[in-house]
């Protein structure tokens, strides 16, 4: 039976999230990939970044401190999922919590609801009680997978879905 992971990234990440990375391309529906099309250096100084961040260092204006996860499949990167530690403003109108793409060949087999869950833990154990999550309306996919995992939605304004996610302790 496989197992699924999600794995902060780290400067030692590898060319399998190299690969994972340029197969997803720039990004699409509101999710930016930083890391497409890069040489070796410059991903290792994305991955660095990316271990900054997540401790809340140098990070880029108007920033929130933010974490970014592989999600595998045994030890195959299927997914990347960013999680935010607190919203602003901006996060708040674009953004929300958490953002992710799967990579394209493994789309519509149901891992996205996966990934969407294992994330939950982490949001929780960082004192979180609900999540926002930001979705186009036109991004079917991505508003299914929420919905599936108990995304409720506020309200919907200017094209966007504000959805939110309670964190309660059922899910656990
Ligand atoms: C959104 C995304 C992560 C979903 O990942 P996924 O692994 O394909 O999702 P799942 O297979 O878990 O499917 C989730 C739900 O969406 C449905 N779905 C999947 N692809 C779909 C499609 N192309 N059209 C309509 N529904 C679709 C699935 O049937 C499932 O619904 P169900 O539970 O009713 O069966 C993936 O499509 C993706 O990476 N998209 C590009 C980046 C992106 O849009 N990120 C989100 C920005 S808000």
């Amino acid at each position: 039976m496989s197992s699924f992971s999600l794995e902060p990234a780290s400067i030692h990440d590898g060319d399998d999230i190299l690969a994972m990375l340029n197969e997803i391309g720039r990004g699409e529906n509101g999710f930016h990939n930083h890391a497409y099309n890069l040489t070796w250096k410059e991903y290792k100084a994305y991955l660095n970044h990316c271990e900054r961040n997540s401790k809340g260092l140098s990070l880029d204006k108007g920033h929130v401190q933010q974490t970014t996860y592989w999600f595998r499949q045994d030890s195959y990167p299927l997914g990347v999922i960013k999680l935010r530690h607190e919203l602003n403003d901006s996060l708040r109108r674009q953004g929300g919590h958490i953002g992710y793409s799967m990579r394209p060949s493994e789309r519509g087999k149901g891992y996205g609801k996966v990934m969407l869950q294992a994330v939950l833990n982490p949001a929780r154990a960082l004192g979180l009680d609900k999540v926002l999550l930001t979705i186009f309306i036109s991004n079917i996919a991505s508003r299914k997978m929420v919905e599936r995992c108990g995304g409720v939605l506020e309200r919907s304004e200017g094209g966007i879905c504000y959805y939110w996610i309670e964190l309660t302790t059922s899910q656990l």
